[in-house]
C-alpha cells in the first residue's frame, strides 16, 4: 500500500492554489531548485544552450523562469566532457533559472529519419562522421545528468500519431513503460533533477488509460500527458496560443514550444489579433509598435524605457539584417509568457470561461 512506502526522493513541490469551477484548468505553483514558477507555463525553447536570437539576460527580461535545453545536441556539442568539467548546462550558459530537457529520442526520431527503435535503445548515424550510435535509456539519463536540469525526462518510444499499425503502438506504449523502469534505475540525482514519465498510446485511448495506470504506478515527481492531481501535467510539444489556453481548460499546467522563435526568425509577430507577417510590403509605413498596448521591451515606447521599435522598422530590417528576428523573438516569447500569466490571473478569479471567450473573439473578429 502507498501508505507504507518510503517517500520517492523529488526535488520539486506542486501546490494547487485554484481550480476553474467550468472547465479543468487549474492555477498552481512549482517549487524547483533553481526558483518557484507559476503554473500554468510556456517553456521558451533554448536548444543549444541558448535560446535563438537572445542572450540569457534578455530571456530573464522577458520573465522567464524555466526554459528548455535539448540532450541530444548538448551531448554532441559541447560532449559530456565539457558538461562535466564546467559544472553543467546553468553554468555553461549563464542562466539562473531552471532547465528542463528532454530525453533525445523523439528529437532523433523527428530529425534523423534514419533513427530506428528496438528494445536496447534508439539507433541512428551519427550526423558527424555517419558512425552507429545507440542512445539506451541509461545513457540519455547519465547525459542528462551531467546537464544538471532541474526536470529531466525519461526516455520514450515515439511514434507518429497517424500510425495505423496498432501491434507497434502497443509496443511503443509497453516498451515506454520499460523504459521508464530503466530510467528510475539509472537515476543518479534524485534529490537534485525531477525525473518526468511520458504517457504514450497514440490516439488510442485504452491504450493511454492503461499507459497512465501503469507509468503512475512509478510515482515520478511529475507526468507528461495525462496525469493525475496533486502532479504537474506537462503537454510536450505544444505551443500555438490557440493550443495553450484550450489544453489549459483540459487540465495541463505546462508547455514547449520552438514555434514563437521560429517563428519570429519569419517575420512573424504573435498578437491577440493573430499572426502578423511583417515582411508584407503593407506594414512598410506602419509606425505602430509590433503590438499596441503590449508592454515587452521591444513594444514599449522608449519614454517608458522600452525600444519603442515599429512595424515599419522591423520590416525594413528583416531582408537584410538579423536585428528584425531577435526583436521579434523577444516580443513573441514575452507574448506566450504574458498570455500564460492571463490565463493563471482568470483561473485564480474563478473567469476563465469568460476569457476563452473573449480571446477566441478578439483573434477571429477582431481589427487588426
Ligand atoms: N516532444 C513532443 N512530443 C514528445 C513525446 O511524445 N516524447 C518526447 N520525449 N518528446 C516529445
Ligand atoms: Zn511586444
Amino acid at each position: 500500500p502507498a501508505d507504507s512506502m518510503p517517500p520517492k526522493p523529488s526535488a520539486l513541490t506542486f501546490t494547487l492554489l485554484a481550480r476553474c469551477s467550468t472547465t479543468k484548468a487549474r492555477a498552481s505553483l512549482l517549487t524547483l531548485p533553481h526558483g518557484d514558477v507559476k503554473l500554468p507555463i510556456f517553456m521558451p525553447v533554448a536548444t543549444q544552450a541558448s535560446l535563438k536570437g537572445l542572450t540569457p539576460k534578455q530571456l530573464g527580461d522577458t520573465g522567464c523562469g524555466l526554459c528548455l535545453n535539448n540532450t541530444y545536441h548538448l551531448g554532441l556539442k559541447p560532449g559530456q566532457k565539457v558538461l562535466d568539467a564546467v559544472g553543467g548546462a546553468h553554468k555553461l550558459q549563464g542562466w539562473k533559472g531552471n532547465i528542463l530537457t528532454d530525453s533525445g529520442g523523439f528529437q532523433m526520431v523527428s530529425l534523423l529519419h534514419l533513427a530506428t527503435v528496438t528494445e536496447a535503445g534508439v539507433e541512428f548515424l551519427s550526423p558527424h562522421d555517419k558512425s552507429p550510435m545507440l542512445l539506451t535509456p541509461e545513457h540519455s539519463i547519465s547525459l542528462q545528468n551531467s546537464i544538471g536540469s532541474d526536470i529531466i525526462m525519461q526516455l520514450d518510444d515515439v511514434i507518429a500519431t497517424t500510425s495505423p499499425d496498432h501491434a507497434r503502438i502497443k509496443e511503443a506504449t509497453d516498451r515506454s513503460v520499460r523504459w521508464l523502469d530503466r530510467c528510475i534505475a539509472a537515476h543518479k540525482k534524485p534529490e537534485s533533477q525531477n525525473l518526468f514519465c511520458i504517457i504514450q498510446g497514440g490516439l488510442d485511448l485504452e491504450l493511454r488509460k492503461q499507459c497512465c495506470i501503469d507509468m503512475v504506478a512509478r510515482d515520478t515527481p511529475g507526468i507528461a500527458i495525462g496525469g493525475l492531481t496533486g502532479k504537474p501535467r506537462y503537454v510536450m510539444g505544444v505551443g500555438y496560443p490557440e493550443d495553450l489556453v484550450v489544453s489549459v481548460a483540459l487540465g495541463a499546467d505546462m508547455f514547449d514550444c520552438v514555434w514563437p522563435t521560429r517563428t519570429a526568425r519569419f517575420g512573424n509577430a504573435v498578437t491577440d489579433f493573430g499572426v502578423l507577417n511583417l515582411r508584407h510590403a503593407s506594414f512598410a509605413e506602419d509606425f505602430r509598435p509590433v503590438e499596441e498596448g503590449c508592454e515587452c521591451k521591444i513594444c514599449s515606447p522608449s519614454e517608458s524605457g522600452g525600444l519603442g521599435v515599429t512595424r515599419a522598422f522591423v520590416y525594413h530590417t528583416a531582408a537584410k539584417e538579423t536585428v528584425g528576428a531577435h526583436l521579434l523573438s523577444m516580443h513573441n516569447v514575452f507574448y506566450q509568457l504574458g498570455l500564460m500569466k492571463r490565463i493563471r490571473q482568470a483561473i485564480l478569479e474563478d473567469r476563465y470561461p469568460e476569457l476563452l471567450k473573449a480571446y477566441f473573439r478578439k483573434l477571429y473578429a477582431g481589427e487588426k
